[in-house]
């Protein structure tokens, strides 16, 4: 029973709750060993430097790469600078293609690199009257690959609206061009199976605290089978990650991103069935209670959606008051992208699905884990149902 009020987390695309064995296996590597991952004069830096390895080995085998191909960083933010300048910066690229619905930590370091002089092109997505709301037209992307050698950086899933990409169709018309294809997975593990060599990514960014790990600590796959895929680094200094990304090395941190991300994998099929059950059940229980509320992005049963996403708005209530009601009762939603929520400019995901500037304002993203009770579900769905009452909705 949840009492009154009491809290409902449905915040999961913004963060996780830390597992509480990924908790446990961070505590010796703050207190009993607390050694320098790079001394390797004594024990405790051996040891610490041992315990990195084995996360490396944790964090490619849930991604599907190996060891050598993963860098640790402080998160996906940092993966995807690293990534996109990186590459840029190493390779011969003329041009960066982006879809305009990708997260700001790829949008803004696009603008950046535009600034330097690159040419980049923002793809528009399939808009909310098709039947997959957020697709890409590949023939438009093949069609812009084809003028020079690209780097295309795509979200393996939206944060917003949960729609998942066809990334090995992508890497076919990428590779078709020899040109290099970044993927922003930072919603993606424990959410779906995912295999970054079998997908054709040359590069893709993971972040732990979207699963069930802790804050600030990410990782970088950087392509080494059948490809040796190059970047110059952006961090200078100790040579750490084979020189890629200088810096002691937070070992707690990537300890608990090894054994978050292990969870991760024993936990996915059973976890990836029970949040679609809750998702579909939360969608189905406001269906019943608010029959005008409307659905943002692709079908819920369409397979094209992450099975912890919802995404919805109710027509003539603003979401950001819709959102302070809510709070009020205990349950954490949110407006879209947790980086952007600060912001008071209406979501860029849905209104490039063409949803009107009101629109737009009016939605709310909800995001289920596999921490998530069919309680709070049911409690969720009658809190909003009330707020939406109180703010005068019929
Ligand atoms: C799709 C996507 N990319 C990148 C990020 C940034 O991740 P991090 O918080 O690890 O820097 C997020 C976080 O919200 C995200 O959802």
């Amino acid at each position: 029973m949840i009492p009154d009020n009491g809290p409902v987390y449905l915040d999961n695309h913004a963060t996780t709750r830390v597992d509480p064995d990924v908790v446990e296996s961070m505590l010796p590597w703050f207190t009993d060993n607390y050694g320098n991952a790079g001394s390797g004069t004594h024990a405790m830096g051996v040891e610490a430097r041992d315990a990195v390895e084995a996360a490396r080995q944790q964090v490619a085998q849930a991604v599907g790469a190996t060891p050598r191909e993963i860098i640790f960083t402080s998160g996906a933010t940092e993966s995807i600078n690293l990534a996109m300048v990186g590459a840029v910066s190493r390779q011969l690229i003329t041009q960066c293609i982006v879809p305009k619905t990708e997260h700001a930590a790829v949008l803004d370091v696009a603008d950046q690199l535009e600034r330097q002089g690159l040419s980049v092109c923002r793809l528009p997505v399939a808009t909310k009257e098709s039947k997959a709301p957020g697709a890409l037209d590949l023939d438009n992307l093949d069609a812009m690959v084809c003028s020079g050698p690209t780097l295309v950086s795509i979200m393996f899933a939206n944060n917003e609206i949960g729609f998942v990409h066809p990334i090995s169709d992508i890497a076919d018309i990428v590779h078709a061009h020899e040109s290099l294809l970044h993927v922003d997975c930072a919603q993606a593990i424990g959410n779906c199976s995912l295999d970054v060599t079998a997908l054709g990514a040359d590069l893709a960014s993971f972040s732990a605290h979207k699963c069930h790990g802790p804050k600030g600590v990410g990782a970088l796959y950087v392509r080494r089978q059948q490809r040796n895929v190059r970047i110059d680094p952006q961090v200078f200094g100790g040579g750490q990650e084979r020189g890629i990304r200088s810096g002691t090395l937070n070992v707690p941190g990537i300890v608990g991103m090894g054994r978050a991300c292990e969870l991760a994998g024993e936990k996915l099929d059973a976890a990836t069935k029970q949040m679609a059950a809750l998702r579909t059940k939360l969608w189905n229980l406001l269906l019943e209670y608010i029959p005008d509320i409307q659905l943002n992005g692709p079908p819920i049963e369409s397979g094209l959606r992450l099975p912890n996403n919802l995404n919805i708005r109710v027509p003539g209530i603003d979401g950001a008051t819709l959102l302070a009601e809510l709070s009020r009762t205990g349950v954490a939603a949110s407006s879209g992208s947790a980086c952007s929520s600060e912001q008071p400019r209406p979501s860029h995901v849905l209104r490039a699905l063409g949803l009107s500037e009101e629109e737009a304002r009016q939605s709310i993203r909800f995001g289920v884990s596999r921490m998530t009770s069919s309680e709070e579900i049911e409690a969720a769905a009658e809190r909003l149902k009330g707020a939406v009452e109180s703010l005068g909705h019929v």
